[in-house]
């Protein structure tokens, strides 16, 4: 072999080996590439991130229970800045929002309810530059705990960046909630909106039903069902200053959805029964105290009354109305803070939650609270039935989350 020969074979050997060793690379960069933009996507993915949802529907568990923890007046302004009020001075120092959330994973955790009512005045609009954050960090203990929870809205939750509307369609968003913007449409004489009424006042009302246990012989039907009512904000009423209410079209929507029920066969396999038109049990919750609450000063409760109850000037005939359905056995409020008690008024009991948060004014020395709502069915021969008894206690934010006053609020005979 001549030098030559071997000279043109090396480079040839060599411009082949570069070949190689181009197309090699050529095959790293493409496996680059396609790996890149598999990431893009999956980052893209997260950014349109679809909501998480729970099971539903809300059921009853099999051993014959649905335990509901209320929230009231959790006032959440940013987080860590945002100072605790009406606490003892000596606490004040290490006290802000984080205190509100560590008492709602301590509750959630400590009672494990099988679903979360928020009440209103969620976030303290006021103290926050940014509703949005404000209401993710507020509801992220109920986020992160995967219950179903649903919330409406007060008269501060909309005084930062969002307005009603914009805040319950956000919270309808978040994971894991289960509130809704307004009923869906299903009359289609009626405007609409995305299929969600909008001849209705304000923003946040809507019905949750609760399914029978599982396996059980009402399992397919609604035997609780929860109405949750926007009360409004603050209003101008004959010139006079007063707090939201209740209107017309949202009593009109309550005793339309109240006579559906009328209708529900309660019990499939005996469509004859006596049992068979009668309504499921409802709850009702909203923030402001309807006009009539203020007169359980003179009644007994129990619980305690500390404050002027600060309803609207304006009665619309709420109680009415609840009295005329026949199914709301229990209505659970917020907006006064100190007050925690449950009345009865005209056989339907009104039970405040007792202020949640620390942002929001209390007393000093008396607890942040929270309200327990425990449903229970009646044991049939075979299987679980309807609901048998409504109960609820309160939790005081404690060393050992005290429990007490609690009592029983209906029972079905
Ligand atoms: C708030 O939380 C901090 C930190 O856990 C605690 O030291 C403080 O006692 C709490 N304050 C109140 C009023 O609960
Ligand atoms: C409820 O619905 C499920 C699914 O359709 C069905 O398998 C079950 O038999 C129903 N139960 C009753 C009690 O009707
Ligand atoms: C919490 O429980 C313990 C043990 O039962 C008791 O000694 C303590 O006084 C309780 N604390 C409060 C605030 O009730």
């Amino acid at each position: 072999m001549k030098w030559d020969e071997v000279k043109e074979g090396k480079v040839r050997m060599d411009s082949q080996k570069l070949r190689l060793k181009a197309s090699f690379l050529y095959l790293i960069f493409l496996v680059a590439v396609v790996e890149l933009a598999h990431r893009k996507l999956l980052l893209g993915n997260e950014t349109v991130r679809i909501k998480k949802v729970p099971d539903l529907p809300l059921r009853f568990r099999s051993d014959g229970t649905f335990k509901i923890l209320q929230v009231a007046d959790m006032h959440y302004g940013t987080g860590t800045i945002t100072r605790c009020r009406d606490v003892f001075p000596s606490h004040f120092h290490f006290c802000s929002d984080l205190n509100t959330t560590r008492f709602l994973k301590r509750i959630i955790q400590a009672e494990n309810p099988h679903f979360i009512a928020f009440t209103g005045d969620n976030i303290f609009g006021s103290s926050t530059p940014d509703a949005a954050e404000s209401l993710f960090k507020a509801f992220g203990p109920a986020m992160e705990s995967k219950l179903p929870w649903a919330a409406v809205l007060g008269n501060h939750d909309q005084e930062s960046t969002m307005s009603r509307e914009e805040l319950m369609t956000l919270i309808s968003l978040m994971d894991y909630s289960v509130s809704q913007i307004n009923p869906l449409n299903d009359d289609p004489t009626s405007p609409t909106k995305g299929g969600v009424m909008t001849n209705i006042d304000g923003f946040g009302n809507y019905n949750l039903r609760v399914y029978g246990a599982p396996g059980s012989m009402l399992a397919n039907n609604t035997v609780l069902n929860l109405f949750f009512l926007d009360s409004g904000d603050r209003a101008l009423y004959q010139g006079i200053r007063t707090y939201g209410w209740i209107k017309d079209s949202q009593l009109h929507w309550l005793r339309r959805v109240s006579q559906e029920f009328q209708g529900q066969k309660q019990e499939p396999l005996h469509p004859t029964d006596a049992t068979s038109t009668t309504k499921p049990p409802s709850l009702a919750f909203f923030h402001i105290p309807v006009p009539e609450v203020p007169q359980l000063f003179y009644k007994e409760i129990v619980g305690q009354f500390q404050e002027a109850v600060a309803c609207s000037r304006v009665n619309s005939g709420v109680l009415q109305t609840f009295v005329s359905m026949g199914d709301v056995k229990a209505v659970f409020i917020g907006h006064d803070h100190t007050n925690d008690f449950c009345g009865n008024l005209d056989g339907i009991w009104f039970c405040y939650g007792g202020g949640f948060g620390y942002h929001g004014y209390g007393k000093v020395g008396w607890p942040r609270r929270a309200r327990i709502i425990l449903a229970e069915l009646e044991k049939g021969q075979k299987s679980w039935m309807g609901v048998q008894r409504i109960m609820t206690w309160k939790r005081l934010d404690d060393e050992n989350l005290s429990k007490i006053d609690e009592q029983i609020l209906w029972q079905s005979r």
